[in-house]
């Protein structure tokens, strides 16, 4: 499995010294926590929860997780007691104990989803389960319950408020696509001129635009998506190269749309990649491996994979100044393309 190296990369990674001074935050998302990912209605709510704390303590949210108060959540709490009916709330996270957020597992929430799609213009029309004669709900009803403590519930206004000024960047395939519409749908709730929120090239909604940046007028904040299924530098192959060689796919160099800052300089940069590092999606439509100037004919698609994670890393801690920027960095969803996995 692709996910492994990448998860060990990460880990070995954030185990240098710099980052235990607390000089950069990372979370490096393991793949298997995200079970319902596919899942427009509940997609971004891990990452927007995550927002939310990475926003009200910068500092926290480093290391594989946030740190938060570990609270016992109502049930646990009513355990104790012996009286299911006496259990207050769960007071709001202090800082102090460790919370894992990724570890935890999605639960049926009849008080979900957080928006109705119908009320959403920010969709894809391929995106639109009910719309497109969906009968159930269900799949909008999940939650996600970290094991340690709870998350407060979604709260689109707050999140606004807490995002005036910001920039908020995906940066990935389709499921970071995924996460940003629902997240734009999932903000955009709070604000009743939906007029007020709109992309700044005045670009549609359609998947082939390479980038899309919506802005919330009255936040000044933009919640933007750059389509970068690798993430690394996709391009024609170099002169000379054999013939069946008809792309390359730079493992040693980021994406163009990288450059004058527009990932660098983002508030809380999301990035997901792990779909498209497979035999399918590169070697047999001729995207083969380049590093430098040279097409490695004989790169596995694992070794490309880590390659390019190093790349992406590497480049992180170049150019990013990380007490302004939070990095959120995700790789599979267990099920995605049906036939490879
Ligand atoms: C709007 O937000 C951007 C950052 O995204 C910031 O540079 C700019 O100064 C803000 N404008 C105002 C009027 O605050
Ligand atoms: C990094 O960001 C912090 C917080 O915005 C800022 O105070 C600091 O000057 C920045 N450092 C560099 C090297 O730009």
């Amino acid at each position: 499995m692709v996910g492994d190296p990448a998860k060990r990369l990460a880990r070995r990674v954030m185990r240098r010294p710099l980052e235990k001074a607390g000089m950069v935050g990372l979370v490096a998302v393991a793949a298997g926590a995200v079970a319902l990912v596919l899942l427009v209605c509940a997609a971004s709510l891990r990452c927007s929860t995550a927002f939310d704390y990475a926003l009200a303590a910068p500092r926290k949210l480093w290391s594989g997780g946030v740190s938060i108060a570990a609270e016992a959540s109502p049930s646990e709490r009513a355990r104790v007691n012996g009286a299911a009916a006496a259990a207050p709330p769960p007071p709001p996270p202090a800082v102090g104990e460790e919370c894992d957020l990724f570890d935890g597992k999605w639960v049926w929430d009849d008080s979900y989803p957080l928006y109705d799609s119908r009320e959403c213009p920010f969709l894809d029309p391929g995106f639109r389960c009910s719309e497109n004669g969906r009968p159930d709900a269900s799949y909008s009803k999940w939650r996600w319950q970290p094991s340690r403590c709870d998350l407060l519930r979604f709260d689109a206004k707050n999140m606004l408020e807490k995002l005036r000024n910001r920039r908020v960047v995906f940066v990935g395939d389709s499921i970071g696509r995924n996460q940003w519409e629902s997240l734009l749908c999932m903000l955009s709730s709070a604000v009743p001129d939906k007029s007020s929120i709109y992309e700044i090239n005045g670009s549609p909604i359609t998947k082939h635009m390479g980038f899309l940046i919506f802005k919330f007028r009255d936040y000044n904040c933009t919640v933007e998506y750059y389509r970068s299924p690798f993430i690394v530098l996709q391009g024609r192959a170099p002169a000379g190269a054999p013939k069946v060689v008809k792309y390359t796919i730079r493992v040693d160099a980021m994406d163009w749309m990288s450059g004058r800052g527009r990932w660098r300089d983002a508030d809380i940069l999301i990035f997901n990649t792990g779909h498209w590092w497979n035999y399918e999606k590169t070697i047999r439509g001729g995207a083969y491996f380049q590093e430098r100037n040279e097409v490695k004919l004989k790169m596995t698609v694992n070794d490309a994979y880590q390659r390019s994670i190093r790349t992406l890393f590497n480049w992180l801690h170049k150019e990013v100044n990380t007490s302004k920027t939070q990095v959120i960095f995700r790789t599979y969803a267990p099920v995605h393309f049906r036939s490879v996995y």
